[in-house]
């Protein structure tokens, strides 16, 4: 969800009050790697600029950029893509058993489930309780008074990712061989997806009703944000593929995870223990659903390392969207150029540490080291360029990130504006 902050702050055009601006240069820099999987809230990875219009091109017509973005009439074609290879289909359907022996697992029952009431004040009407609520009311209040507005960004930020959950739920069901074809088939991979719908759920509830409570956010700026990304939706690489979309999976959870979790440390330095609980609930609950995505990908690897290399590789080079990508709030456009909402989002997550491109960084390393990238053996022609270009990725990206703090160095601040916190402007970089 983030962009390397060094990357954006080299390049920034000359300080604009109240805009975001970027000359095209900062937006080559950004493009490609870096700026792609950084998103933090999913549920997290992301599509950037040339993601958004490339991908588009050929696809569903870009809606047009801020307001019109849930606004277009036009139908444009569809791109087709290829099928699915019939023996992934069949490797994920074999591994129905598998899921239910060690993902549905991952998932907590209900009756010990956290739910968003449990870190609110207390709002039943019983006399006792109404004069706890108003207490409760007024500590969030006062400890949520003390939180910077680039932090109130980053939670709207992930807020909006987290409740598009429709969109990321109907996208599990398009996937070949995992599907939950009836909607509410007892299928191990079925239920797995409606389980973390019904965890991740609790993360929008939670975040959105904690910043209603605050007072200090735009809340119906924020709710047309919501509606905006929902009715726009968002791109995916291959959309049907399972190996891709268990790949992103691991990388999004992981990413939100490491994002929820740099949140909460925010909110704890700046005195807000309700804020610091609700994130870490979160990020605990993102751990887990990386821990399934994480399992069933190296299981995949053993079974088809070839195929999962390569799907890897494609994820990696793609132009992904991010969950958050297509988000607009009305006025900063959804699509269009480089100074989308989601671009200064990203920007403003980079700066305050919520999601950076040296967690990006992390991530690719992590998972090269844990999916045993380097150690596969009996791969095609293509499945070992594959190998080779994701095991050299980490450094590559730790490359362009010094850089891009030296630039950073010698540049200019810019300044974003969001409706979100009543128009104020944030520092980008
Ligand atoms: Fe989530
Ligand atoms: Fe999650």
């Amino acid at each position: 969800m983030a962009t390397q902050q060094g990357l954006m702050s080299s390049t920034v055009a000359p300080l604009k009050l109240g805009s975001f601006s970027r000359s095209k240069s900062s937006l080559s820099a950004r493009g490609g790697t870096l700026v792609r999987l950084l998103s933090p809230a999913h549920p997290r990875v992301h599509a950037l600029r040339a993601g958004s219009r490339g991908v588009a091109a050929g696809r569903w017509a870009a809606a047009p950029a801020g307001a019109g973005a849930t606004t277009g009439t036009a139908a444009p074609a569809e791109m087709e893509w290829p099928p699915v290879p019939q023996e992934q289909v069949d490797a994920m359907r074999s591994l129905n058993g598998w899921v239910a022996e060690n993902m549905l697992p991952l998932l907590t029952p209900v009756e010990s489930a956290w739910q968003p009431y449990d870190y609110l004040p207390r709002s039943a009407s019983a006399a006792a309780e109404a004069e706890a609520f108003t207490e409760g009311l007024a500590e969030l209040r006062a400890a949520a008074a003390c939180l910077p507005d680039d932090v109130l960004v980053c939670l709207v930020g992930n807020m909006v990712t987290e409740e598009a959950l429709p969109t990321y739920q109907s996208m599990g069901n398009r996937v070949e061989g995992i599907g939950d074809d009836t909607g509410s088939s007892s299928l191990p991979w079925a239920r797995w997806i409606r389980g973390w719908t019904a965890e991740e759920n609790r993360h929008g509830d939670l975040l959105n009703r904690y910043l209603y409570l605050t007072g200090r956010v735009d809340m119906r700026q924020v709710e047309i944000t919501t509606h905006h990304l929902l009715r726009n939706g968002m791109e995916m690489l291959a959309p049907k593929s399972p190996y891709h979309s268990l790949i992103y999976g691991a990388f999004q959870e992981r990413a939100t995870f490491i994002s929820h979790g740099h949140t909460a440390r925010l909110a704890m330095q700046h005195g807000d223990r309700t804020l610091a609980k609700i994130c870490g609930v979160i990020a605990a609950d993102e751990r887990r659903h990386e821990a399934g995505y994480t399992k069933v990908s190296a299981r995949l690897f053993d079974v088809d390392p070839d195929g999962m290399v390569r799907a890897l590789a494609h994820v990696m080079r793609g132009k992904v969207t991010m969950p958050g990508q297509l988000m607009s709030d009305g006025r900063a456009p959804a699509e269009g150029g480089d100074d989308t909402l989601f671009a200064r989002f990203s920007a403003v997550a980079q700066r305050a540490g919520v999601y950076t491109a040296s967690d990006y960084g992390d991530l690719v390393e992590h998972f090269v080291r844990r999916w045993r990238v380097a150690e596969l053996g009996g791969l095609s022609g293509e499945g070992r360029r594959a190998q080779e270009y994701v095991c050299g990725l980490a450094p590559k990206i730790r490359r362009m990130e010094e850089l891009a703090q030296r630039r950073a160095a010698r540049g200019e601040p810019g300044l974003a504006r969001f409706s979100w916190i009543f128009d104020r402007t944030v520092v980008v970089s």
